[in-house]
């Protein structure tokens, strides 16, 4: 996809039918998204993992609608070619299909592409409404971060057989739902693979290995803004470092009075000065 053309829903599944490698990122503000949609990313998620990045949270679970309509608008703000896909936190769509619709639908007014909701046959019903009500839906299975605590933790998912069936079963049930693409997560990669053969949608895969038809990183993992990526996550630039080691640069030259220095200011000159000085009745200080 090389043109200057919207990526749509419907462009995932033509990727995959091409054999098309897709790559997703998580952005959260205009100019991550500005920079992953010059990039030439396939899709931005903008993630409830905001709730950990952005806000510091221990967990996905506290972030509200209104923190992830926020940074939907300021990721729409970029213009990004590239597909975007709202996420939907922690009990905006379990409730009933009614709620899921109207949350999910304040995401799509707004300007969202998508949304990305967390579950397999358990939201059968509802990824199916939001589908026939014209909401496009991505999945996400294996570690689903907003049930890490009926999980029992951040873990990996689907190394044993009962597990891992129910990963497929899963797979299965959103594609019959209408997905247009699942996102896998921290799952072995044999279990991945083979997801990938057994539905027509793509999976993206994020710690679920290379057999997946695209990946997702969390942008702050990717650039090294977070010093301390799970292990997953490949990190391709130290901007934790280099951002600490700028600004304690501008602190250093603030004290030593080397900032700012002549490039960054301007003066009024000598007549002028005078002119000022004259009018306020003011007279030099300088011997
Ligand atoms: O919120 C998020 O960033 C996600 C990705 C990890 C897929 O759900």
């Amino acid at each position: 996809m090389s043109s200057d053309k919207k990526i749509l829903p419907k462009d995932f599944i033509k990727m995959k039918k091409k054999n098309r490698k897709i790559v997703m990122i998580t952005a959260y503000t205009y100019y991550q998204a500005k920079i992953a949609d010059e990039a030439g990313v396939d899709g931005i998620l903008v993630g409830d993992s905001l709730g950990m990045v952005i806000m510091g949270y221990q967990s996905t679970l506290p972030v509200k609608l209104s923190e992830m309509l926020h940074h939907l608008k300021a990721v729409l703000n970029a213009k990004p070619k590239s597909l975007v896909v709202a996420d939907m936190p922690f009990l905006t769509y379990e409730v009933s299909i009614e709620q899921a619709i109207r949350n999910c639908g304040k995401a799509i007014k707004l300007g969202a592409d998508a949304v990305k909701l967390e579950g397999g046959e358990e939201i059968f019903d509802i990824v199916k409404a939001l589908v026939k009500a014209g909401i496009p839906v991505m999945g996400h299975i294996g570690l689903n971060p907003q049930r890490y605590l009926t999980i029992g933790g951040y873990k990996l998912i689907g190394k044993k057989a009962v597990e891992a069936s129910k990963l497929v079963n899963d797979a299965k049930a959103l594609e019959e739902a209408g997905v247009f693409a699942i996102v896998i997560e921290n799952v072995v990669a044999d279990i991945a693979k083979l997801i990938t053969e057994e539905v027509s949608v793509p999976t993206i895969c994020i710690g679920a290995g290379p057999y997946c038809d695209g990946q997702i990183l969390v942008f702050h993992d990717v650039v090294g803004i977070n010093p301390r990526p799970p292990p997953f996550a490949k990190k391709y630039l130290n901007a934790y470092e280099l951002m600490l080691e700028a600004i304690a640069n501008y602190a250093d030259e603030v004290r030593s009075g080397n900032f700012p220095s002549k490039d960054y200011y301007r003066t009024l000159s000598e007549e002028e000065l005078k002119k000022v000085m004259e009018a306020l009745k003011i007279t030099s200080k300088k011997t």
